[in-house]
């Protein structure tokens, strides 16, 4: 069995950080080859899904350095992990910036049902839900761009760009489940409660969420309503499973509008593995594969 990363001090995790950096600039998109589309409606969906990757990593970014010079008053070496995080969000965001337009896009103004969950997050005051919210947040990030792997006509730059978005987004979720528990140790008695409240909303509106997204992107990512909002109820129920200490139980009654049962969220892929975080500080070691 894996150790669990739970007990790693923020200096493990600054570590990684700190290797991760040193690696980034390695690493380029190859944008030589125009890609040749099957129709307008699949170009015009690639680009909204690629515009919904980057207000993610627009939206984590400035959460992630807010709340770093926030943090860094009572705990400095995790406001300085929580920069260099926050950074690898905006080195996404960069690329993100070439792909949109090496796609024939541009950066657009945000749809409404994005809208308004970025301005509920933007106006998250406690420290708590604005860790919570990125991590489940990273969470169907990554879920998505891996079932984009295996469902999205293959081409080398697309499948690159998602190889990437997937690798660093499943080393986000430990590490944002770090971020978590060492700010809800600082917390008042009873923080713990109601961020299982918010746990159970947000989980069922980005359960809904997916029926919008696949209005504008599912000509690019042909990835079916039901196939999505499944994976999200499995991936952020499944997230929980692996870190029981924070108490947050996946609601019955929600896993079984997509047909599960908690037990099926047992004994899979451990994401929260010492072993797992360990390789992803080297990206050239982190195999991805498709959902
Ligand atoms: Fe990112
Ligand atoms: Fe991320």
């Amino acid at each position: 069995m894996n150790t669990s990363v739970q007990d790693r001090p923020t200096s493990f995790w600054l570590r990684l950080l700190r290797e991760r950096r040193e690696r980034m600039n390695d690493e380029r998109l190859d944008l030589s080859t125009p890609i040749v589309w099957e129709s307008a409606e699949e170009q015009a969906a690639a680009i909204a899904f690629f515009n919904a990757a980057f207000r993610a990593e627009e939206s984590g970014l400035r959460q992630a350095h807010e709340l770093a010079d926030d943090v860094a008053t009572w705990d400095p070496e995790l406001a300085d992990a929580l920069r260099l995080y926050g950074d690898e969000e905006g080195w996404h965001r960069e690329l993100l910036t070439q792909f949109i337009a090496y796609l024939g896009g541009a950066i657009r103004p945000m749809g409404p049902t994005t809208r308004t969950f970025y301005r509920l997050y933007a106006r998250a005051k406690k420290h708590e839900t604005i860790i919570l919210t990125n991590l489940m947040f990273e969470t169907i990030g990554s879920t998505t761009y891996r079932l984009a792997l295996g469902t999205a006509k293959p081409r080398p730059a697309i499948q690159h760009m998602l190889t990437i978005l997937t690798r660093d987004e499943s080393f986000h979720v430990p590490l944002n489940v770090h971020f978590l528990r060492r700010i809800l140790a600082r917390a008042e008695p009873g923080a713990g409660r109601s961020l299982r409240g918010i746990y159970h909303l947000l989980t069922a509106s980005l359960m809904a969420s997916t029926a919008a997204s696949r209005r504008r992107a599912q000509a690019f990512d042909h990835i079916p309503f039901p196939t999505l909002a499944r994976a999200y109820a499995e991936q952020l129920g499944r997230l929980f499973v692996h870190a029981e200490d924070l108490g947050f139980t996946p609601s019955r009654a929600l896993l079984a509008t997509v047909g599960l049962r908690r037990r099926d969220l047992l004994g899979h892929d451990d994401v929260l593995s010492v072993a797992a975080a360990e390789q992803a500080a080297d990206r050239s070691r982190v195999v991805v594969s498709a959902l």
